[in-house]
Order: structure tokens, then C-alpha cells, then sequence
């Protein structure tokens, strides 16, 4: 069974790396446009085997997507940094000419693939991807909330000095600033966490999440790559599994919450036919009202995506 993994950079290798020292699947390969990046990263990934124990076999390709043929998942990491002088839109047009062409090839030798996007903008990549593929939107879909909900849980851990294994939680909406991690849904081994932290230290707990991704960047110059990869294959083992696990995805959403035609983070299962079902919670006034700012952050990006024509 295999898995693709296309962008060798740091996010793509260290999905890569985390699937193998897991042994998700026996064949992974990976895949980049950059000459000899990948077949270097895998290499040097398959030479910690006999250290780390893994028999996973990783491949790595610059662009040969006959390797990745038959594939069961693809995760898409492939797409370029916002540049200086480099307008958010800008951003948008390139990476979505990116992501159409990896799909685009990706599908042409997976058909029955299922999708897993991680370029950024996340929600509008994965709508790109869906367009692009013409799949079921079952088996496209996005990750972010597994990341945005692992920093939520992550931080929790240290304000009660307790392991995170023991943090449940769940978050909607878009991947960014609007992103709704929802306290109500949040306990601590089954005890809700509004009986264990003060309001004021959740709330800014939650607004540390919210700005996760920044707070990252502003310490390293450049977005994280360890817990984003490792949230990537922690999908990826679902699937291939078929664990019926329910996380936070990115998912096309047809009326669920009030919302249509629009990818955004929502509960779901993820088994091995993607998204199996989508979980529709009942949500209080305040909830809904921060669902719908981010679900109109998401819309306006979206639309400046369709007004391209990048995609069909
Ligand atoms: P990176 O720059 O380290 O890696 C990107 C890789 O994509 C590069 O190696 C590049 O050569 C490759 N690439 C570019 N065009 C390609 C093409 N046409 N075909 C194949 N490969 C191609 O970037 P990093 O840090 O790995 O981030 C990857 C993406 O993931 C970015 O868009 C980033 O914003 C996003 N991201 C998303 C997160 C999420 O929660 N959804 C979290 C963290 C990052
Ligand atoms: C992150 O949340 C920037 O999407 C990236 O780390």
C-alpha cells in the first residue's frame, strides 16, 4: 500500500517521516519539483531505518509521477512562501497554479486516491484541488484543524500541567485567525475544561491557537513544519486504517451548518473511503456567530480564486 506525499520541503518530508518511523504504509514516495530534492530527502530518511526500525520503504522523485501510481492517499504540501512585495492574491494565483498541476498528475495515476491538502491558503488549495480533481468531495479535503486543535490541546497540556493525551477538543471554521476552537467541547479526560481553567486563561488560550501559526513564524522566520506534518500523516493513518476517527477537516460542506458550496474545518469520521460523515453539533448563538465570520473570511478568498480562472 502505497502513499504520496508531494512537496519534499518541511512539511512534506516530515509528513513523509512521521508515516515511515509509524509504519503507515510499506511504500511512500515522494515527490518535488526541485532537481534531486526529494530522491535526497527519502534517501537520507531511509538511511535512519536501521536506527529508528522501520521497514517502510520512502522513494523520492523530482516530478516522475509514474512512481506514485496507484497510490491510496496523496498529501499535497508543493506551494511557495508569501515573498516579500508579494501580494496575498499573488499568493493565492500562484499556488493555486501549483496545486492544480500536482493534482492534475497526481489523479492521472491515483484515480481513487483520496486528497489531503496542506498548501496554503489552506481552505481555497483544497477547493482548488477538488476542482481540479473532479472527485467526490468524500476524498478531497484539507488539514488544518488537526494542527490548529493538536496547538490548542498542546497549550492546555502546559496550563494544567497535565499530559496532552488527555485533552479532547475540537475547533471549526477557516485555517487562520478566525479558526473557532470551541471551549464547550473541550475536556480533560472527560472533565470539561471550563471546570478546571478560569474563563479569562481559556480565552487566552484560545487566542494563542488562533495565532498559532504566527507565533511560530515569528520565532523562526518561516512557518512550522513538525506539528503540521505530523497532523498531515496523523490523517493519513486514519485513513489508511480505516480508524473512523473524528477530527476537525476541511471539508466541502452542502448546506451542513448553515454553509454551501464553501471548504471549511468541521467534525467529521475519516475512515478509509475519506470523509465518512460529516458530525453536526449543536452549536450555541456565540459559536454560530464566530462560524460565520470565518465562514465569510473563507468566502472572500475564495472568490478572489474563482475571479482568477486559474481553475475551471
Ligand atoms: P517548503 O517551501 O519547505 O516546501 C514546499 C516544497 O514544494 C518545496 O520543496 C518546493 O520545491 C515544492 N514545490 C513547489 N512547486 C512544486 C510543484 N509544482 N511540484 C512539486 N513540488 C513543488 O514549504 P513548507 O514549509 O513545507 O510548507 C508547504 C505548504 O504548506 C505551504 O503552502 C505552507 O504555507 C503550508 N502549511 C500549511 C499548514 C496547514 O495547517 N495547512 C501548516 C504549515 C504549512
Ligand atoms: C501554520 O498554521 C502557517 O499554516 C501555517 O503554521
Amino acid at each position: 500500500m502505497k502513499v504520496t506525499v508531494i512537496g519534499a520541503g518541511n512539511v512534506g518530508a516530515t509528513c513523509a517521516n512521521v508515516l515511515a518511523n509509524r509504519e503507515v504504509a510499506n511504500e511512500i514516495v515522494l515527490v518535488d519539483i526541485k532537481e534531486n530534492f526529494a530522491e535526497g530527502k527519502a534517501l537520507d530518511m531511509w538511511e535512519t531505518s536501521p536506527v529508528t526500525y522501520f521497514d517502510s520503504r520512502i522513494t523520492g522523485s523530482t516530478n516522475n509521477y509514474e512512481l506514485t501510481k496507484d497510490s491510496e492517499v496523496v498529501v499535497i504540501t508543493s506551494g511557495i512562501p508569501r515573498k516579500p512585495g508579494m501580494s496575498r492574491d499573488d499568493l493565492i494565483a500562484t499556488n493555486a497554479g501549483i496545486v492544480k498541476t500536482v493534482t492534475e498528475q497526481a489523479i492521472k495515476y491515483s484515480p481513487n486516491a483520496k486528497i489531503v491538502v496542506v498548501s496554503n491558503p489552506l481552505d481555497v488549495m483544497t477547493y482548488c484541488a477538488y476542482l481540479t480533481a473532479k472527485k467526490p468531495s468524500t476524498q478531497v479535503f484539507g488539514m488544518a484543524g488537526v494542527l490548529d486543535t493538536a496547538r490548542y490541546r498542546s497549550f492546555l497540556a502546559l496550563e494544567l500541567n497535565v499530559s496532552p493525551k488527555d485533552i479532547q477538543a475540537i475547533l471549526m471554521g477557516g485555517h487562520g485567525d478566525t479558526m473557532v476552537p470551541l471551549p464547550r467541547y473541550t475536556t480533560v479526560s472527560g472533565i470539561p475544561v471550563t471546570e478546571l481553567v478560569s474563563k479569562e486563561r481559556i480565552e487566552a488560550i484560545v487566542e494563542r491557537t488562533k495565532k498559532g501559526g504566527g507565533e511560530i513564524v515569528k520565532l523562526l522566520g518561516t512557518s512550522g513544519w513538525y506539528a503540521p506534518g505530523a497532523s498531515a500523516a496523523q490523517m493519513v493513518e486514519a485513513i489508511v486504517k480505516d480508524q473512523k476517527r473524528i477530527f476537525p477537516v476541511c471539508t466541502w460542506l452542502q448546506g451542513e451548518y448553515g454553509i454551501k458550496d464553501l471548504y471549511l474545518g468541521v467534525p467529521v469520521v475519516l475512515g478509509k473511503n475519506g470523509i465518512e460523515k460529516i458530525i453536526e453539533l449543536d452549536l450555541n448563538d456565540s459559536e454560530k456567530a464566530l462560524l460565520k465570520t470565518s465562514e465569510d473570511a473563507v468566502r472572500k478568498v475564495k472568490e478572489v480564486l474563482d475571479g482568477m480562472g486559474v481553475v475551471a
